[in-house]
């Protein structure tokens, strides 16, 4: 086989763009979005402003960060209509193919006819609403209004609690959005790019960046590692079902991943939120907490030789608990802040676009097979 026709299969280490929007250093396991530090921007920024940094490639002065905030709030309240179509999907399907349903029946206005940023800005301010009244329809609730004043992450959890919530849960949950929202081209990414080079819209490169993160090799092990923890149920059995856990070949979830092979630095951020949680939250929580400190170590012991350590869906489950999220809804509330993220790639490639159309290596039988009519087939 001839250099160039040499398969990259699953596109392993080879660039399909280039991308000013987030730097994953892996040396240092530092992640940066347009050079700022996601733990500075988790720990000092909002999920809002850190959208328009993606969205418009720097940080906002004060005045153009109030008619952004301005925008998002008036398109977080679902109207009647958008309303019965989350109703109509939530009863019908699970939580990643509700989002997507939205953004399909969102694809259905001229997407061209207005700018494309405005589509942007109107994806992200609906992600939350469309997931937390998501969840109340599935719990047999009906929607809500929102509350734009608290902001997306309150907001998505006043729809799930029904109650204001309190700052530090909004706290927490702004700081996993932040830390959530971009990291280059994961297998979602790609796919929302690939749907946007053929100059297809925006909403329509969300539903495919949504049913790509929808598969468990890429969303889903947060949720995993919440089950292996209630599975574990006391820290005391830590180390006998890791012993067991590996013997089976059996992986620990939210250990691992495909370009960390140190700390995840949005693993060690979370990892302080989650004794955060454990402490104000207690009970549960905390006891889930317990439990992962101690997988942690016992996992690092036997694993870390091999590259492999906390990712960020290690921790995050102890943060949803302590915030009110349901365990069947965490891929979800990643999507939610990924939205921002997928459409930000799409932008960018829209500035140089050029219709991605890989090539395939042919293996089938020689050209030239003779047609044998059905019923002489036998
Ligand atoms: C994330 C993940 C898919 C990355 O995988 P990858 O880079 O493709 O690595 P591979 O699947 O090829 O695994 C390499 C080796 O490490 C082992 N390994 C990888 N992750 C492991 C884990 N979480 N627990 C135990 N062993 C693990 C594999 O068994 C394999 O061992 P082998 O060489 O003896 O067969 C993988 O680490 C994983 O499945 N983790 C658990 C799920 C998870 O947390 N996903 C979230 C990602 S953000």
């Amino acid at each position: 086989m001839e250099a160039a026709q040499r398969v990259h299969k699953g596109l392993e280490g080879v660039y399909v763009l280039e991308s000013s929007l987030c730097l994953i250093d892996t040396e240092h396991g530092k992640l940066y979005y347009v050079g700022y530090d996601v733990e500075e921007l988790a720990e000092k920024s909002s999920y809002e402003e850190v959208s328009y940094l993606l969205l418009n490639g720097r940080l906002p002065r004060r005045s153009e960060f109030e008619a952004f905030l301005t925008k998002l709030r008036s398109e977080m309240e679902l109207t009647p209509e958008e309303k019965r179509d989350v109703q109509y999907a939530a009863k019908r399907t699970g939580p990643m193919d509700a989002l997507a349903a939205f953004y399909l029946f969102a694809s259905k206005d001229p997407p061209q006819a207005k700018d494309q940023m405005e589509h942007a800005i109107k994806a992200v301010a609906k992600a939350g609403s469309v997931l937390g009244n998501t969840i109340r329809v599935q719990r047999g609730e009906e929607p809500i209004e929102s509350q734009p004043e608290l902001g997306i992450a309150g907001n998505l959890i006043y729809l799930v609690t029904s109650k204001r919530p309190e700052q530090y849960q909004v706290e927490f949950l702004d700081d996993i959005l932040i830390l959530h929202a971009e990291h280059g081209v994961p297998a979602s990414t790609f796919g929302a790019v690939v749907t946007a080079s053929t100059l297809s819209d925006v909403y329509s490169s969300i539903v495919t960046g949504l049913m790509t993160l929808k598969g468990p090799l890429h969303g889903g092990a947060a949720e995993a590692a919440y089950y292996q923890f209630v599975e574990i149920g006391d820290p005391d059995r830590v180390e006998s079902w890791l012993e067991r856990t590996l013997a089976e070949k059996r992986r620990v979830m939210g250990f691992g991943h495909r370009v960390y092979k140190i700390y995840d630095p949005r693993a060690k951020y979370v990892k302080a939120m989650a004794a955060r949680a454990a402490e104000l939250a207690g009970g549960r929580v905390k006891t889930l907490y317990e439990i992962a400190v101690r997988l942690e170590q016992a996992a690092i012991e036997k694993l870390s030789s091999r590259g492999l350590f906390p990712n960020v869906d290690f921790w995050t489950p102890i943060v949803y608990t302590a915030i009110g999220i349901p365990p069947g809804y965490f891929t979800a509330v990643f999507a939610v802040s990924r939205v921002v993220g997928w459409v930000a790639h799409v932008l960018e490639y829209w500035k140089d676009n050029r219709l991605i159309r890989p090539l395939h290596l042919y293996t089938g039988p020689e050209p030239g097979q003779r047609y044998v009519p059905i019923e002489a087939r036998g």
